[in-house]
């Protein structure tokens, strides 16, 4: 299995907010986000693994700033890391002006997906290969989140 860079499955979605994506005073629902966000997120999973995969965890989602109707929202996603199994993606969410393209980041969030293969079990993903120091320092961070997490829960 070939490993590939977080350059081939970087993902970037845009979505603008409507009427139906807000909550009552005119920002955008904190689910609504959450939803792209998991969707953006699993895009990248799929195009690293090159298969189904399924959110195991999304977590460390911060809304920094409210998104306003009308504003147009970019995600964009990354692979940190991946394990045997699964990935860590890191996601920002950024709101953009639609007629001055001034740009803010109002949401941080990073998810896990865990790839499943034909016979519905967890499969083997592909390497990651850092092309960068940004991409070794995400990835060791990535590896420190998991061993703690992993050893807080008791799994070796
Ligand atoms: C995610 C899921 C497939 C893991 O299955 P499992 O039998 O617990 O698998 P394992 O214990 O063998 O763990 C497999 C991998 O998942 C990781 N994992 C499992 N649960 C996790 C969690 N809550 N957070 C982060 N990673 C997790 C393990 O660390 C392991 O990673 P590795 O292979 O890279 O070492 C299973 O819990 C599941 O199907 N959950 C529901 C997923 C879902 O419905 N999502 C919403 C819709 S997409």
């Amino acid at each position: 299995m070939e490993a590939k860079a977080p350059s081939e499955s970087f993902t970037e979605m845009t979505e603008i907010v409507m009427p139906q994506h807000t909550n009552t005073i005119g920002t955008a629902f904190g689910g609504v986000i959450m939803s792209w966000i998991d969707i953006c997120s699993s895009i990248a999973a799929k195009r690293h693994c090159g298969s189904v995969c399924v959110t195991a965890r999304i977590d460390a989602l911060e809304f920094k700033a409210p998104i306003k109707v009308g504003d147009v929202v970019r995600l964009t996603a990354r692979l940190n890391a991946a394990f045997t199994s699964s990935m860590e993606v890191g996601v920002r969410v950024e709101r953009e002006h639609a007629f001055t393209g001034e740009r803010a980041t109002c949401a941080d969030a990073r998810a896990t997906f865990v790839k499943l293969g034909d016979d519905g079990k967890p499969g083997q993903v592909p390497a990651l290969l850092a092309e960068s120091e940004e991409d070794q320092r995400l990835a060791a961070e990535a590896a420190d989140r998991r061993r703690r997490r992993r050893a807080a829960e008791g799994v070796s």
